[in-house]
């Protein structure tokens, strides 16, 4: 069976303005670009990184009555039988500024369609999961409905990866979802929110890892911007894999193309994730370098020259 991967999450229009720097409350800046509209939402941006890496992938996600799925999806490998259309709401929208200082973004948000995923939707499409090696979520969704996607997959020896973003501010999650993940992929702000555990050392990392070991985690994978990223098993196994170093224009969909991209590299036992994680961090250094989120996600060709060329140090 070739492999193929369900990514369950968001799809959002990104309206995408770039800014001098980002503005003071109360400011008002000029800005020199014009509104610009592409595909984003970190579920689709994480379905795109997969397909482009050339791995069949099951999008399960909800769009409005109003989108044209032959116009904004058509993305070789990306399958689109598990998409959905909400009878009230209109596809979920993002509202970001692009700093040109520094590629930095600010996103805010409507979730539209995407909050209206349901656990019978998920239900609806399972067999999308059951086919798949891995399924992939994030929180742009409800939470109800990751949690019926993964208990799917672990009823069917499917393998969860679980990047929390965005966390939600108060509460944490449940411990249910947790105890579902096999795979954890937050950012250092992500996992303070989890575990309450600021990530300012090496030992900071490990105590924010053995708060998802104790939970039946196997593997924490915490990202830390530009210094790399981390991976912690419950082996003992530890690493810090660097990033690799690139102009940044605009870091939207960065982390969403590490986490797709790297998936489509792990073995089923997770026995290779550090390939994985470089290979999916040659795919970030990539997006990170072009504009919008979506059209910057690049192609398993592209991935592959770049760790041609670094060949020697890796
Ligand atoms: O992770 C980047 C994504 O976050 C953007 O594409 C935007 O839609 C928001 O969901
Ligand atoms: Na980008």
């Amino acid at each position: 069976m070739t492999k193929k991967i369900t990514v369950l999450g968001s799809t959002n229009i990104d309206r995408v303005v770039s800014v001098p720097r980002f503005a003071q409350s109360g400011e008002t800046l000029h800005t020199d670009s014009h509104l610009t509209n592409a595909m984003g939402g970190k579920g689709l941006n994480q379905g795109v990184a997969v397909a482009r890496s050339g791995v069949q992938t099951n999008m399960i996600t909800k769009v409005g009555r109003e989108f044209n799925i032959a116009e904004n999806m058509a993305v070789k490998n990306l399958l689109t039988d598990h998409v959905m259309f909400s009878e009230t709401e209109e596809t979920g929208q993002a509202y970001i500024t692009v700093s040109e200082e520094t590629g930095d973004n600010m996103i805010y948000i409507y979730g539209g369609a995407n909050a209206d995923l349901t656990v019978s939707d998920v239900n609806d499409h399972k067999d999308a999961i059951i086919e798949s090696e891995f399924v992939v979520a994030q929180l742009e969704i409800p939470i109800a409905a990751v949690i019926a996607a993964f208990k799917i997959a672990h009823e069917n020896g499917v393998k969860t990866i679980l990047n929390p973003a965005p966390m939600p501010e108060t509460g944490g999650l449940p411990e249910e979802l947790l105890e579902l993940t096999d795979v954890i992929a937050p950012n250092e702000h992500e996992t303070f929110l989890l575990t309450g555990v600021a990530i300012t050392d090496e030992e900071s990392l490990l105590r924010n890892a053995v708060y998802y070991f104790q939970r039946g985690i196997d593997t924490v994978i915490i990202t830390l911007g530009s210094q790399g990223a981390f991976y912690m098993r419950d082996n003992g196994e530890t690493k810090l894999v660097p990033i690799f170093k690139t102009t940044a224009v605009d870091t939207t969909a960065a982390g969403d193309t590490f986490i797709g991209a790297m998936a489509t590299r792990l073995n089923k036992d997770l026995s290779n994730l550090e390939d994985a994680m470089v290979y999916g961090s040659a795919a970030s250094s990539v997006t990170v370098s072009r504009p919008g989120a979506q059209p910057s996600i690049p192609f398993e060709n592209e991935v592959l020259a770049i760790l041609a060329a670094h060949a020697d140090v890796i």
